[in-house]
């Protein structure tokens, strides 16, 4: 696990953005894992200015979300499936239907995860996962005592992850669906490279307990201590709460220039 402390959710955006574009020179075909959320916005933003003054190209990538809602209106502006078409899938050369989202609109929803773990698998798996995080350490939407192995399935929001997300339907909790389908932390940990971003004081404490506390289904996203490749980007107020924030600077500032994040 690599910890990278930068001075501002655009400097990390920056960082992670890099990262990306330098995997689809590469490799033109790589399959990105696209989360929503505003933490992954700027890495959008970022992308979409490499594409337009650099040229840099989607034309043969694919992308999976990690989620998707259940049973919000089809075209509802608060699907995954049009956040992600509005923040990044539209303002480049994406083909189109490169970009899958979990069906939250199947009437069989046990069959639409299946079907989504398929096309991932057959797709070649994820090359790089975008991640956010929530205060309450869920990562996709696999809230706490989510198994660690679990594939794409149905989940329950907790409330306190309805309230997080209420800013989105205009602070109404009611509003913010109580089901979802996300990939699973299995699912998740099958990507070959994780990249978790978090900027503000208010996940310093999911952020301390990922990284430094006990891999634990009560924290979900400390499952990213079980991966080969994972990245963790935080800003100063995310950090505030990790003891060895010291060490982990020391290890980027001696990175050598030759080797990625
Ligand atoms: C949402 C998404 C997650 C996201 C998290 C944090 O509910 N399902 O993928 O990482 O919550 O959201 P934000 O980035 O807005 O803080």
């Amino acid at each position: 696990m690599e910890v990278v402390i930068v001075d501002s959710p655009a400097a990390g955006a920056d960082l992670a953005a890099d990262a990306i574009a330098q995997l689809l020179r590469a490799k033109p075909a790589a399959v990105l894992g696209l989360a929503t959320g505003s933490t992954p916005l700027g890495v959008y933003d970022a992308l979409v200015k490499l594409h337009e003054q650099e040229g840099l190209s989607f034309a043969q990538a694919r992308g999976f979300a990690l989620d998707e809602y259940v049973g919000l209106p089809a075209d509802h502006p608060e699907s995954y499936r049009e956040v992600l078409q509005r923040e990044i899938v539209g303002r480049v050369d994406f083909a189109p239907g490169a970009v899958r989202t979990p069906d939250g609109w199947a009437s069989d929803l046990s069959a639409a995860c299946l079907d989504y773990e398929e096309a991932i698998a057959e797709a070649g798996g994820v090359d790089l996962q975008i991640l956010g995080i929530g205060t309450d350490g869920h990562i996709g939407f696999n809230e706490p005592s989510s198994s660690l192995a679990s594939p794409t399935r149905v989940k329950t929001l907790t409330v306190e992850t309805r309230e997080d997300n209420a800013r989105f339907f205009d602070g109404d909790m009611a509003a913010v669906p109580k089901h979802v389908l996300t990939q699973g932390i299995g699912t998740i940990l099958r990507a070959r490279h994780l990249v978790l971003l978090a900027w503000g004081a208010n996940k310093a404490e999911a952020v301390a307990a990922t990284v430094e506390g006990p891999v634990n289904s009560m924290m979900p996203a400390s499952a990213l201590q079980l991966h080969p490749h994972a990245t963790i980007i935080v800003d100063d107020a995310a950090a505030a709460g990790l003891a060895q924030a010291d060490y982990y600077r020391y290890v980027f500032a001696n990175k050598p220039d030759w080797q990625g994040i």
